[in-house]
């Protein structure tokens, strides 16, 4: 099986650069070829060009010079400070070169033998994005192509780079200025083209689509939407015709939603691209589409035709989703024997807490099983190809309903690695619950989420872990428990490792396949982003982003006893060899909040909780529930900021520190921002009590 598997492989890469050849007329088109080559499975592994290293996405390296006997005397290399803001992205390495981008989309090539940096590129997000800004989930990386480096920024351009100058090549906006969407996820490319999605449907108007673009000029070569628009106005194909058949009352006021903000996979084998695509806008179906229906094709794994862009089948995850169960989480290509039979499959682990095997040539699911706790569901009808829901699961009964996982994900954005040698998928899981009801929420008064959400009283169930899964048996191998409701990327590798960084700072690795642990290296900071492995001079290297950010922002880990803080605690990019001798520079102290002194606060209960709900709506993305910071944004209940309106107003109002990832809110008026001020004051009074 293995052999038939390398050798369709092999094949694909000569198609893949005979492409190249055909449509460049540059000089070196053999070296350009070879690169290209790391695009597909069954290449040396020297590369890592691509997010989950080739077309496949399976966060695997088939390089094996560090391995479960030699992983004993892995050593950091070098390493590298990247200063403050999200650095949660996965690099990617060519030709000795690493690219990655950090905070507002800045982007960085840096010699992947001495971690010296060989150019830097600033897309200067601070200066143009508006709104945009606010929806700090951080970018998650780079993509490389045919010697251009390209990046999504958070205020919507796609931009190509010179991967040698580190100079712009060209920039097109994707997404409509103003209108709150926004690029987190890294661009992917085919044949010559760059595809790139958006986020924004949590939060604003919005109906999401994805663009494929020419590498080599910027010019749009096709666009698909998610979810159907105004009939009215006509739609642009046959599929959004049908999927309008699954919506009712006038949806399109309201966009849809459905953004592809993360999973695009190419599949050179079918000449598919295959969209994991967005939650609704908004979250709750009763307020989208008050009549029911499927509402496609949101929450659904989409194949489109690569040349074209057109509708080639969908499988659906979450009909009529209500729970921002969308199905983003990345996408794995392979071939599996089942029941005796090799199929070709697409293997995700979206946030429902389910894992689905689907048949890539039609879209027909084969197997789904749970992977975490699960209330909304028994279980996937394998006949019809759809969950059964429990009755409850809705919260539309005026009660409350307690949903695992929450919308944060059984498994998030983190990646998910799948091993063809160990034949297991490791899935950074997490196990968290949150409570909803949609009572007294009409058409007219609601608002992002359009649900009551509240948490369960046990925080000791959120936790997290590594769960090695054998998707065809869909059952459970191994698990690693980890403290605390995040946990980090993973990378998997031929030599029996799987690699996986963790919100306390540790970097590990684990046995393939028991889950022993065999090594680990103190980071000195959270972990999320996927570490990826390439070869230089003969040897393999393992490199990782050391930072915080992401939607891990929202929530603190202090209750596990993690606590993230990212003004002390260094953001860095690590790089290991065998052998290797580099220290970091000693650890800081563990970080303490320090609330502030405040002899003239004086409690004001009900407009604190004015306050409260303020900055529920507009600031606890980043600063965290509870005004609970968790990384990357300061802790606000030790500023002294909220002392003083003017202080505060310079920031909050007039956007002081945009340049440094802090929107402004001038909407917000001196009522709303004293309200705000009197929570935070509140919060630090709580902790100079000693309440948390
Ligand atoms: C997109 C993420 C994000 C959002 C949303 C956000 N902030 Fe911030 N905020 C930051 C970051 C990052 C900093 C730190 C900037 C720096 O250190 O230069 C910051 C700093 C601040 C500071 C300065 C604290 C100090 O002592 O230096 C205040 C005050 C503040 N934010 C208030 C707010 C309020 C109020 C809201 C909501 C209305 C809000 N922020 C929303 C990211 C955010």
């Amino acid at each position: 099986m293995r052999k038939a598997f390398i050798a369709i492989g092999l094949l694909a890469s000569v198609v893949a650069g005979g492409q190249f050849a055909a449509s460049s007329a540059a000089p070196g088109k053999s070296a350009m070829a070879a690169m290209l080559a790391q695009f597909e499975n069954g290449s040396s592994g020297d590369d890592w060009p691509g997010t989950g290293r080739t077309y496949s996405e399976q966060h695997f390296s088939p390089l094996a010079q560090i391995n479960d006997r030699t992983v004993g005397r892995l050593g950091l290399a070098w390493s590298m400070d990247l200063g403050m803001g999200n650095a949660a992205s996965q690099p990617v390495s060519v030709g000795g070169v690493i690219y990655m981008a950090t905070g507002m989309s800045l982007v960085r090539a840096v010699d992947a033998r001495t971690g010296r940096l060989l150019w830097s590129y600033d897309p200067e997000v601070g200066a143009v994005a508006g709104k945009e800004m606010r929806q700090q989930w951080g970018t998650r990386g780079v993509g490389w192509w045919n010697g251009k480096v390209y990046v999504g920024t958070i205020d919507g351009r796609l931009i190509a780079i010179d991967a040698k100058t580190g100079k712009p090549v060209w920039s097109v906006q994707t997404t409509e200025k103003g209108s709150g969407q926004f690029i987190t996820g890294a661009p992917r490319f085919f044949k010559g083209k760059v595809v790139i999605g958006q986020g924004g449907s949590d939060s604003t108007l919005n109906r999401g689509y994805v663009t494929a673009y020419d590498a080599e000029t910027g010019k749009q070569a096709w666009r698909f939407y998610i979810v159907p628009g105004d009939p009215a106005k006509g739609f642009e194909n046959k599929a959004m015709e049908a999927a309008a058949k699954t919506w009712t009352d006038q949806w399109w006021r309201w966009g849809g939603g459905g953004s592809p903000w993360n999973a695009i996979t190419y599949d050179a084998e079918l000449n598919q691209v295959l969209i994991g695509t967005g939650n609704g806008y908004p979250w709750n179906r009763h307020l989208r589409s008050p009549g029911g229906g499927d509402n496609l094709y949101l929450c659904s794994i989409l194949a489109l035709d690569a040349d074209t862009g057109e509708y080639k089948w969908h499988y659906q995850i979450n009909p009529g989703d209500s729970w921002d169960f969308n199905a983003a989480m990345g996408n794995m290509l392979t071939d599996l024997k089942i029941d005796g039979q090799l199929r070709k499959v697409v293997i995700t682990a979206p946030k429902n807490g389910f894992l689905y095997v689907i048949d890539r040539t039609n879209g027909k699911l084969i197997s789904a099983e749970k992977y975490a706790r699960v209330t909304w569901a028994t279980h996937i009808d394998t006949e019809t190809g759809r969950p059964v829901e429990v009755p409850e699961a809705r919260f539309d009964n005026g009660k409350d309903f307690e949903i695992w996982p929450s919308p944060r994900g059984a498994h998030s954005w983190n990646p998910v690695a799948y091993s063809p040698r160990t034949g297991l998928v490791y899935i950074p899981k997490i196990e968290h619950g949150v409570i909803f009801n949609d009572r007294g929420i009409t058409m007219d008064n609601w608002r992002p989420f359009g649900a009551n959400l509240s948490f369960p009283k046990d925080p000791i169930d959120n936790t997290s872990a590594l769960v090695a899964w054998d998707p065809v048996r869909q059952k459970k191998v191994w698990e690693v428990p980890f403290n605390g409701g995040w946990t980090g990327g993973v990378l998997a590798t031929a030599g029996n490792l799987v690699f996986q960084g963790h919100i306390d700072g540790r970097f590990a690795a684990y046995a393939a396949d028991s889950g022993k642990e065999l090594w680990r290296f103190a980071a000195q900071a959270g972990i999320l982003a996927a570490p990826i492995s390439y070869r230089l001079d003969g040897k393999q290297y393992v490199s990782v982003m050391v930072g915080v950010g992401g939607s891990a922002a929202t929530e603190s880990t202090s209750h596990a006893g993690i606590v993230m803080d990212g003004r002390t605690q260094k953001n860095r990019l690590l790089t290991f060899v065998l052998g290797g001798k580099a220290k970091l520079p000693a650890a800081p102290a563990p970080f303490v909040v320090r609330p502030v002194d405040d002899p003239d606060y004086k409690p004001d209960p009900a407009l604190a909780a004015k306050g409260e709900a303020i900055f529920g709506g507009n600031c606890l993305s980043c600063h965290g529930l509870e005004a609970i910071a968790a990384g990357w944004a300061p802790d606000l209940r030790g500023s002294l900021l909220p002392q003083s309106a003017e202080a505060f107003a310079s920031v909050v109002r007039d956007g002081g520190l945009v340049a440094t990832g802090m929107p402004k809110f001038d909407e917000l008026s001196e009522s709303d921002r004293d309200a705000i001020r009197q929570y935070l004051r509140s919060r630090a009074a709580d902790l100079r009590a000693g309440r948390h």
